[in-house]
């Protein structure tokens, strides 16, 4: 299942480092490709020689390979090169450095360049595991997307019992094979997803668009194709990076452009996801020229455009499910069910408008995931990439409870 996939390891200065060495072993076992990287503070507890016999590759302690010689380490492609960097055991240290971007060794620079996924299993003694500056190290990886797999309770290398252990390599193992291989309910799953703002042409040099990024929906999108679902995106205008050789991704501009596309594919869709900011007019006549300035005022008559939700929502089958989202600006909760009902959604997100940091623009968003009955969960204000992981994990739910209603 790991065949080819490949898998950069950062071993720290912790006494756990000889259990990332079974790590090592079980990944080769299951035909990963791996390349280990260790920092100066881990020699102490594993050697070179061990881990390049296991990875069946050079571990890299530097950044030269023969500095006489001017031969470097190329962090950037190393960054490049992996599917996944785990770093296990991650340190104290090294967690406080990863947060503030301090490049001293050659692992938290690659840490600095990786594109891929990037995990910690931390170490370390359970007064340092609470205390509040690695706990706030933690929250603030988090937020920038790091994934913690966290510490177990048990004996610790000092003789005190509490949280701070690694993972076993065991579980490691499985949680790296669950990513490559999800075991997910929402597993080659069709999800059909309407992201980013849409622009309405005045002519063809102007147009009416809002704020929106897009940055929500392409979180989502990574985020089902994380739990190994097939995803279509329909993406208005956008800056936002996406990575087309994992979702299929559909280039439109306009709100009928989006209703289009977005039909073409509802039916063979089991979760459509309605994050997009589609603007409700549209100008009535689009000018063939550009409008020349003349008079002092200008008056475009609207005409309102297609609610690509609600016509999605009366063509849904009983297998179906729709989610939408709102942004309220009084009444939230109320005008959110009230939406939830009209759009036939079986649950909506609920953008909070209260909270800096939250909604258009912004890396972070808070919001309430409202079902039919009631607020399921309403987060913090976090990553978008959480944000969209908890509405993933709240889709395995409601897939669940479709399967449970027809049995
Ligand atoms: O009615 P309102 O615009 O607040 O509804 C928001 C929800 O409906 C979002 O899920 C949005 O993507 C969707 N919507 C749509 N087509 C429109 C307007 C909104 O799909 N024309």
């Amino acid at each position: 299942m790991l065949k080819g996939k490949k898998i950069l390891l950062g071993i720290t200065g912790s006494i756990a480092a000889y259990k990332a060495t079974l790590l090592v072993r079980e990944l080769i076992k299951a035909e990963a490709e791996v390349k280990v990287i260790l920092t100066p503070a881990s020699l102490d507890f594993v050697t070179p020689v061990t881990l390049s016999t296991l990875s069946r590759n050079p571990a890299i302690t530097d950044f030269y390979i023969e500095k006489s010689a001017g031969e470097w380490v190329n962090h950037v492609e190393l960054g490049l090169w992996a599917d996944l960097m785990l770093i296990a055991p991650a340190s104290a240290n090294t967690l406080a450095k990863m947060n503030q971007g301090i490049s001293d060794n050659i692992l938290l620079t690659t840490f600095l360049s990786a594109r891929c996924p990037v995990w910690v299993a931390p170490a370390m003694d359970l007064d340092m595991y609470t205390n509040a500056s690695t706990a706030e190290n933690f929250v603030a990886l988090e937020t920038k997307g790091i994934r913690i797999l966290d510490s177990a309770e048990g004996e610790l290398a000092s003789g005190l019992v509490g949280k701070g252990r690694m993972q076993e390599p065991e579980q490691l193992f499985s949680v790296v094979q669950e990513f490559f291989e999800p075991n997910s309910i929402l597993k080659d799953k069709n999800v059909l997803i309407t992201a980013g703002p849409t622009q309405e042409n005045i002519d063809p040099v102007r147009y009416i668009g809002n704020r929106s990024t897009g940055k929500m929906g392409v979180a989502l999108a990574n985020a089902f194709v994380e739990y190994g679902a097939e995803v279509q995106l329909v993406l208005g205008p956008s800056s936002i990076e996406v990575d087309r050789t994992q979702i299929e991704v559909f280039d439109v501009k306009t709100a009928i452009e989006m209703l289009e596309k977005t039909k073409e594919f509802f039916s063979s869709s089991d979760i459509t996801i309605f994050s997009a900011a589609v603007a409700d007019y549209r100008p009535k006549m689009v000018a063939d020229q550009k409008i020349k300035k003349s008079d002092s005022e200008m008056n475009i008559t609207l005409t309102k455009n297609p609610d690509i939700a609600s016509e999605m929502g009366r063509l849904k089958s009983s297998k179906q499910i729709n989610i939408g989202f709102a942004l309220e600006t009084d009444n939230e909760l109320e005008n959110a069910k009230k939406k939830l009902i009209a759009k036939n959604f079986d649950a909506i997100v609920l953008n909070s408008l209260q909270d800096a940091g939250a909604g258009f623009g912004h890396d972070t968003n808070k919001v309430s995931i409202v079902s039919k009955n009631n607020i399921v969960e309403s987060t913090e204000l976090m990553s978008k990439q959480n944000v969209a992981k908890k509405i993933v994990n709240f889709t395995e739910d409601l897939v669940n409870e479709k399967i449970s209603s027809t049995l």
